[in-house]
């Protein structure tokens, strides 16, 4: 009996230890700015890095000023935003008693549509009842609560993991809510998300200064096409359902090995544009008739939000007059035609998947997102040249 207690006890500090092997395996990006000087510094503007951190002052969105810091639920119910020492909370009241608090302790999102929140009870994380809504400066109803004061909504590691490299699970496979290590983390959709842990690569190149090639590091440039795709769709390609552990697929794997991808055709017209990039795009013809990948149009280290002209240029590096295909409304659309192709070909749409529900209102209000189904939209075009003549 003794015996068995003891190997069950071994074989659970042999899984922490192999877990803590894992997270050794990171570097975390300040690494790499010793030799990545000019890299670093542009990739932690994006909103791959931001999209989760440890909450403070300098990162949370939203006011917890009075008179800007809550959200009525009904006349007599409200949840604050509030400050105490330099550690900001969620407080509900009813009839101006408090009845429940929770801190904020860690952020989820850039804040470039919204910000919802999480805080640590023992090791396990829940979702805080209040998110910032950008597009309205507003504090609004956690997306998907319904319209009541939520404070155990549990995070699992399959969100986790969209918008993080690295959180530890210190739960057994299959229980949940899950347990996570509080220290070993990763925050942000970081390098090492799509470059694989690095402090193997990192260690060499310290010893062997006059290493000239990249050693013990995934280059996504040597990818096949499908590859890069897949690197990117592990997280923008919508709703997958998992068949390994979060956190097991890596740059370059086989996204199939780790989920079960549902590959009956789909109507784009039901695709919602909600983080489903690569479906939408697929669809389109342009990347149906060319090599087209993510990273045709987008360079993954850079923040280029609203950098239009630069987007049009890489449309125009397949579509010009050289090649006989340029745009069929260039006459009517007049010079300014390179300095904009998208708000034509890729309009911003409502999303129906991120919607929130605002103060006293029982209709959702949606967020725009840029839709890439490349295509012809007549009512865009219309809007364009209208805004465009004044
Ligand atoms: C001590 C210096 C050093 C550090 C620290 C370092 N690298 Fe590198 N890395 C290199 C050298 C040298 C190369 C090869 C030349 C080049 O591509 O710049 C390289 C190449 C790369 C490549 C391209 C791979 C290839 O095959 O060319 C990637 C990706 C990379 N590093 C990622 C990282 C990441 C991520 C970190 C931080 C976790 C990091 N590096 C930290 C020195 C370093
Ligand atoms: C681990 C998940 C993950 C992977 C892998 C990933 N992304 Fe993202 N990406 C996100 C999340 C989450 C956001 C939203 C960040 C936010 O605003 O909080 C995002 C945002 C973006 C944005 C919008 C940036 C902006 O300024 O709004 C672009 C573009 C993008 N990703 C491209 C890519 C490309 C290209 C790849 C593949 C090379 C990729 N992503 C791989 C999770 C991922
Ligand atoms: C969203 C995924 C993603 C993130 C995050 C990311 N990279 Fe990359 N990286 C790529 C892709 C894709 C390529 C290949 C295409 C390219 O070079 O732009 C690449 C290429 C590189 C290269 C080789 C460049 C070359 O010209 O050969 C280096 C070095 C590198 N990354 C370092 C980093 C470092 C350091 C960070 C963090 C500070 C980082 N990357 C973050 C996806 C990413
Ligand atoms: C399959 C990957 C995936 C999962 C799972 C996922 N997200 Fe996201 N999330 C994204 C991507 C990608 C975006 C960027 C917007 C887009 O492309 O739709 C995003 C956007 C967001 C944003 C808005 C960021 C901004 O500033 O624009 C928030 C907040 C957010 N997610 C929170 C969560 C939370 C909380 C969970 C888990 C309960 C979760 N997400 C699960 C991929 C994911
Ligand atoms: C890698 C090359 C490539 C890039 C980049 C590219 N396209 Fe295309 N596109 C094609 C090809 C090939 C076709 C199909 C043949 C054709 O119409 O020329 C196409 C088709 C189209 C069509 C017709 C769609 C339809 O359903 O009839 C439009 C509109 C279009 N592209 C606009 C754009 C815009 C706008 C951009 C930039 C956001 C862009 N393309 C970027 C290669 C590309
Ligand atoms: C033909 C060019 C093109 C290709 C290819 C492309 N994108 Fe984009 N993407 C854009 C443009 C243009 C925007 C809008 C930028 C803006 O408004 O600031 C954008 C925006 C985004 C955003 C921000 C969403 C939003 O609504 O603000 C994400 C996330 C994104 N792309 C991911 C991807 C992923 C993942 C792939 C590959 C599956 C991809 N893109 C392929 C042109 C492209
Ligand atoms: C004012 C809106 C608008 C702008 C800006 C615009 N387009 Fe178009 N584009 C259209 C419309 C509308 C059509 C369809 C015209 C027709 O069929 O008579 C079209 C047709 C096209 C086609 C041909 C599709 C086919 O049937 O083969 C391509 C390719 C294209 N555009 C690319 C571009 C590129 C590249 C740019 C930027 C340099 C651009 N467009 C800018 C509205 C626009």
């Amino acid at each position: 009996m003794f015996a068995f207690v003891q190997c069950i006890n071994n074989g659970a500090n042999d899984s922490k230890q192999k877990e803590n092997k894992k997270f050794k395996e990171y570097a975390g990006s300040l690494t790499c700015a010793k030799c990545h000087q000019k890299i670093y510094d542009s990739h932690i503007q994006t909103a791959h890095y931001l999209t989760s951190q440890k909450a403070s002052e300098k990162n949370i969105k939203g006011s917890s000023k009075d008179g800007e810091n809550k959200f009525f639920y009904s006349s007599n119910v409200d949840v604050a935003v509030e400050k105490h020492n330099d550690q900001f909370y969620q407080v509900e009241y009813k009839d101006a008693v408090k009845k429940m608090s929770a801190s904020i302790d860690i952020t989820v999102g850039s804040g470039k549509r919204g910000q919802t929140f999480l805080y640590w009870d023992k090791n396990k994380l829940f979702q805080l009842p209040l998110t910032y809504f950008t597009p309205l400066h507003q504090w609004t109803n956690s997306p998907g609560f319904s319209n009541r004061v939520i404070f155990r909504r549990p995070i699992t590691s399959r969100c986790l993991e969209c918008h993080s490299t690295y959180f530890q699970k210190t739960s057994n496979e299959g229980i949940e809510p899950e347990d996570f290590s509080k220290t070993n983390i990763v925050y942000g959709v970081d390098c090492e998300k799509c470059h694989g842990p690095a402090a193997q690569h990192v260690d060499f190149h310290e010893k062997n200064p006059n290493e000239k090639k990249g050693q013990y590091i995934i280059n996504p440039n040597l990818f096949t096409r499908k590859q890069q795709l897949e690197s990117c769709r592990v997280c923008h390609g919508g709703k997958i359902a998992k068949t390994k552990p979060s956190f097991s697929f890596q740059a370059g794997d086989n996204l199939s090995d780790y989920f079960a991808i549902d590959t009956t055709a789909k109507d784009v017209a039901n695709i919602d544009v909600h983080g489903n990039q690569y479906g939408m795009m697929v669809a389109s013809k342009c990347f149906k008739m060319s090599e087209m990948t993510c990273g045709t149009c987008h360079n993954p280290h850079e923040n280029e939000t609203g950098k239009i002209t630069t987007f049009s240029h890489h449309c125009m590096s397949c579509h010009n007059e050289a090649h006989n295909n340029f745009c069929k409304a260039k006459e009517m659309v007049g010079k300014q035609i390179i300095k904009n192709c998208i708000d034509c070909h890729m309009p911003e749409l409502p999303s129906k998947s991120v919607m929130v529900l605002l103060q006293g209102q029982s209709i959702p209000t949606f967020a725009s997102m840029r839709a890439h189904f490349i295509s012809i939209y007549p009512e865009e075009t219309k809007k364009f040249l209208a805004a465009n003549k004044k």
